[in-house]
């Protein structure tokens, strides 16, 4: 059966509200070897934060991207800037204890300010505004996990109100309010930024792809076409690091995908952004699309690589906004992707103790907006030598806790299982039984592989083998990709990279 966008005016493929404006900027791909200060891998929120703030403090510093900048995860997001992440402050408390989790409330704070200082010191035009965040349930279970929060929020000191009602369309049993949060236009504000980062010296390289890393103390990052870009310092904030070093990121790190609408409805949403504590979780907020409001549905998060049947994410928020927001019509649907570490705080500083000059900065578990822009402060200030509350906090090396632990060894077993089960599974279709606009693993010639039948009936075959370390692909319906389930590397239809951290496309076949 034909996927349900060939009866609706959605584009083939999923697209972002965010993106459209990112066509008015563009970069030349980097074509000789260069030297310069500092070489930063991947330009989303933190990329371009930390290449602004240490250009700006006089460090020559180049911006390098495998495909468009702001292309990726932050091109993706709700556009939260928030300290309120859901229901994560019991759970860290738990974990790391009440003085970590507090630095990490105060952490993303700080992060939420500095956006909103640098929106108004630079006059940016993003779309800002100050919006209450509520985490809110709707039934009983997610009634009690509301209750837990709030009592995490008492013992950690961050100001919220309990509530029994929101200005929700629809009752909720229980809210936690946490005022004056904000959200924006992600791409606008980095845009201005980038320029700004450009008008002060420094570079940017789209359609960089960055290959290997020479881990000497001048650290130099390969190009796949083999041009050099030698440095002191060299940041890694392509979301998955892709070289590994001996830190072990491949396995201290969980992929998953969620899924956005942006569409009309036929009553105003209210004021506030709002996530909800009940499963399948809920994720709301408001948007402007040519200056008439939307609303941005999001949820249905799960592990790439380990659902195949993705449209039904997109029908299940569809449904939701039937039912509880009276929407009328989708304009954008699309899914990102991002990471969540062991112990729920993203990583950012060196990637192990040998390499002090190497940062990496990743794991913002879906709440990249003040998460990432707070990495990029982390690892700033220590390329800049200056102390930053938060670098203990945030470091990749820190002491592991009993919870990360126990998730360390699952997660582990999750991927070798995920990898064995790619290699035993012989459940092979023929090309006829794929429909139109479908992917499938096929047996051609008596050879494995992975075929996608466009609307117009052409095939392409691709290797269905990750390039990272041999996994086995998954075809995902919902956005027309092979995903990896160990790493979370993705490949679109013709096998090029969409997500690392897998640096070769896959074999094309005939
Ligand atoms: Fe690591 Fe695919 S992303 S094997």
């Amino acid at each position: 059966m034909p996927n349900q966008h060939l009866q609706t005016e959605l584009p083939l493929y999923p697209s972002s509200l965010w993106r459209p404006i990112e066509n008015e900027l563009s970069f030349p791909p980097l074509e000789e070897s260069l030297k310069v200060d500092a070489v930063i891998v991947g330009a989303g929120i933190t990329g371009i934060t930390a290449a602004y703030l240490l250009q700006k403090a006089g460090v020559h510093t180049a911006l390098i991207d495998a495909r468009k900048a702001l292309g990726g995860t932050t091109g993706h997001t709700t556009a939260k800037i928030t300290s309120q992440h859901g229901l994560i402050y019991e759970s860290l408390i738990k974990g790391i204890g009440e003085e970590k989790a507090q630095e990490y409330y105060k952490a993303n704070e700080a992060a939420r300010s500095f956006i909103e200082e640098t929106v108004q010191s630079l006059g940016i035009s993003c779309q800002l505004k100050t919006q209450d965040a509520f985490l809110y349930a709707s039934s009983s279970s997610g009634d009690k996990k509301v209750r837990a929060e709030y009592e995490a929020y008492k013992k950690l000191g961050i100001p919220a109100e309990f509530m029994e009602s929101t200005p929700l369309p629809f009752p909720v049993k229980s809210a936690v309010r946490i005022k004056n949060q904000a959200q924006f236009h992600p791409v606008e504000y980095l845009s201005d930024l980038l320029k700004e980062f450009v008008s002060s010296g420094g570079f940017v390289f789209e359609h960089t792809r960055a290959v290997e890393i020479d881990k000497s103390e001048n650290p130099a990052i390969t190009t796949a076409e083999g041009h050099k870009l030698t440095s002191r310092h060299v940041l890694i904030s392509s979301h998955y690091p892709f070289p590994d070093f001996t830190g072990l990121q491949f396995a201290k790190l969980e992929p998953e995908r969620s899924y956005i609408l942006a569409a009309k409805t036929s009553r105003p949403f209210p004021e506030g952004m709002y996530i909800s504590a009940d499963e399948p979780v809920r994720s709301l907020r408001s948007a402007e699309e040519d200056g008439e409001q939307v609303v941005l549905i999001g949820g249905e998060d799960h592990k790439t690589g380990q659902m195949q049947e993705t449209e039904k994410c997109y029908e299940a928020l569809e449904e939701f906004g039937r039912e509880q927001l009276d929407m009328t019509k989708i304009r954008y649907r699309w899914s990102s992707q991002d990471l969540k570490t062991l112990d729920g705080v993203p990583y950012a500083g060196p990637i192990t103790k040998q390499h002090p000059n190497i940062f990496i900065t990743t794991g913002y578990g879906l709440w990249g907006m003040t998460n990432g822009t707070a990495a990029a402060q982390v690892v700033s200030d220590a390329i800049l030598g200056k102390k930053n509350p938060y670098e203990e906090l945030y470091s990749p090396q820190r002491p592991g806790n009993k919870t990360a632990a126990v998730q360390f060894i699952k997660q582990n077993t999750d991927t070798a299982k995920e990898f064995v089960k790619g290699k035993l599974k012989r459940s092979y279709e023929g090309l006829d039984d794929i429909g139109l606009d479908e992917g499938a693993k096929v047996k051609v010639n008596g050879q494995k592989a992975g075929a996608y039948k466009d609307p117009a009936g052409n095939i392409t075959l691709v290797k269905p083998v990750c390039t990272h370390m041999g996994c086995d692909l998954e075809w995902n319906n919902g956005d027309r990709s092979w995903d990896c389930p160990c790493h979370g590397s993705r490949f679109n239809t013709d096998g090029e990279i969409l997500e690392g951290p897998a640096v070769k496309p896959l074999t094309k076949l005939d």
